[in-house]
């Protein structure tokens, strides 16, 4: 075949192409329904990623803007598959001003989705902001009918929406096996007034682990989604994957671990480390080793506070050093700590299903004054409760907050 041939086939074929694509009606957009609210993922340096799901939609996009801007700004997603029937719909924001409050609409297939709905955020603080607040808690998703409390956990947190950057959810996100198809009835169906204006940073635990790519089906976290690591303001947060207490590759996560820690920020003010399982404990879960493995390392690199959730109950401990032992000049001091050598570590996995109550009604056993470990706890107490921990430059203040009566029911300050 001559060249000259070639090329005008190659005209006749492109110009029909053509031909057939102009002439061809428009597909229409079919009509898209919601199914999860929208929730706030990955917020850190000047970007932040809203998902929501719908029950179809090929094309989706936010429109945002911060409080002190008229004109509203567009960000296009992807839509895609899920374990379920649902479409999930992802946009990335990027070049967010820092510390800034900023509206925003959803749309799925150009139709906005919960219209009278005033959805914010919170926009990531830079490395000059250090003063913000977040909540940690674990142990969430168990059914209501079950004697689950996770509507109550979300409607303590709601009244703080307002305050609260971010929060850690500790493992065991969802009862019983963290599969997809129970995420929205045990989970997000009670959190549409929470998730959709405080990001949140989630971690596998024990039942996740059951079906562990269901977890990275819902969430969208940073690294390999198993751990990670992130700044905001000056504090550095590591999150790690203790698996069922053996941990997720176990000697390639721990390499990571003692790598990310040296390679933290010069002006790095606070380390914190959460996982879901515990070390040393007074609770009834038995002292995980590979936990207590890394208490060398937490000691060396002076990681400030380790956050746990699985026991469902809430235990703190005095402040302890690489060994696992309790540093005597802090045993009976629990309210403010000047300087401390060694680290805190608490448990918090209190968030929705109590032991001795509701599904579970093993008695709560051992308990501090009964513990194998003398003088390990500073404070227990067993009920529903979230931690509050805010950070002021220098200053750490945690506040444990019952669910059910909103009250205080621990308190400690560090001050460096
Ligand atoms: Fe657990």
């Amino acid at each position: 075949m001559t060249r000259s041939l070639v090329f005008n086939l190659f005209l006749i074929t492109t110009a029909a192409w053509l031909c057939a694509y102009c002439s061809s009606p428009k597909k229409e957009l079919s009509q898209a329904t919601l199914l999860r609210s929208p929730y706030l993922q990955c917020a850190f340096k000047d970007s932040l990623t809203i998902l929501w799901r719908t029950d179809s939609g090929e094309v989706c996009h936010v429109e945002y803007r911060s409080a002190d801007q008229e004109k509203w700004q567009q960000a296009t997603g992807i839509t895609r598959a899920t374990n379920t029937a649902a479409i999930e719909n992802e946009v990335v924001l990027h070049h967010l001003l820092p510390n800034k409050k900023y509206e925003y609409k959803i749309f799925t297939n150009k139709q906005e989705q919960l219209p009278d709905e005033k959805f914010w955020f919170r926009s990531p603080l830079t490395k000059k902001d250090t003063a913000f607040t977040f909540f940690a808690v674990g142990d969430i998703g168990e059914p209501v009918d079950e004697g689950g409390t996770p509507d109550v956990l979300a409607k303590a947190l709601e009244p703080h929406k307002d305050s609260l950057a971010f929060g850690l959810l500790l493992g065991d996100i969802v009862y019983p096996d963290g599969s997809s198809q129970r995420y929205d009835q045990n989970l997000f169906q009670y959190f549409t007034k929470v998730f959709p204006y405080v990001p949140t940073y989630a971690l596998l635990g024990n039942h996740d682990w059951q079906l562990p790519d269901d977890f990275t089906k819902e969430w969208k976290l940073p690294n390999n989604e198993h751990y990670y690591s992130f700044d905001y303001g000056k504090t550095h947060f590591i999150g790690l994957d203790s698996k069922i207490g053996d941990f997720y590759d176990y000697e390639e996560q721990v390499e990571w671990f003692k790598n990310d820690l040296q390679k933290r920020a010069k002006d790095t003010e606070w380390t914190i480390v959460f996982l879901h399982h515990n070390g040393k404990s007074c609770t009834y879960k038995q002292d995980y080793e590979n936990v207590i493995a890394l208490y060398p390392i937490f000691e060396e690199a002076k990681v400030d506070l380790v956050l746990n959730g699985h026991a469902h109950t809430y235990e703190r401990l005095n402040p302890m050093n690489g060994q696992g032992e309790p540093i005597s000049q802090y045993i009976g001091k629990t309210a403010t700590y000047a300087n401390p050598s060694g680290f805190i570590s608490i448990t918090v996995g209190s968030g929705g299903k109590l032991r001795g109550i509701g599904s579970d009604p093993k008695p709560f056993t051992p308990d501090p004054e009964h513990c194998r470990h003398p003088n390990l706890v500073a404070k227990a107490n067993h009920l529903w409760a979230y931690l509050q921990l805010s950070i002021e430059g220098r200053k750490l203040k945690a506040k444990a907050i019952s669910t059910e009566k909103g009250d205080v029911v621990d308190e400690f300050i560090i001050e460096k």
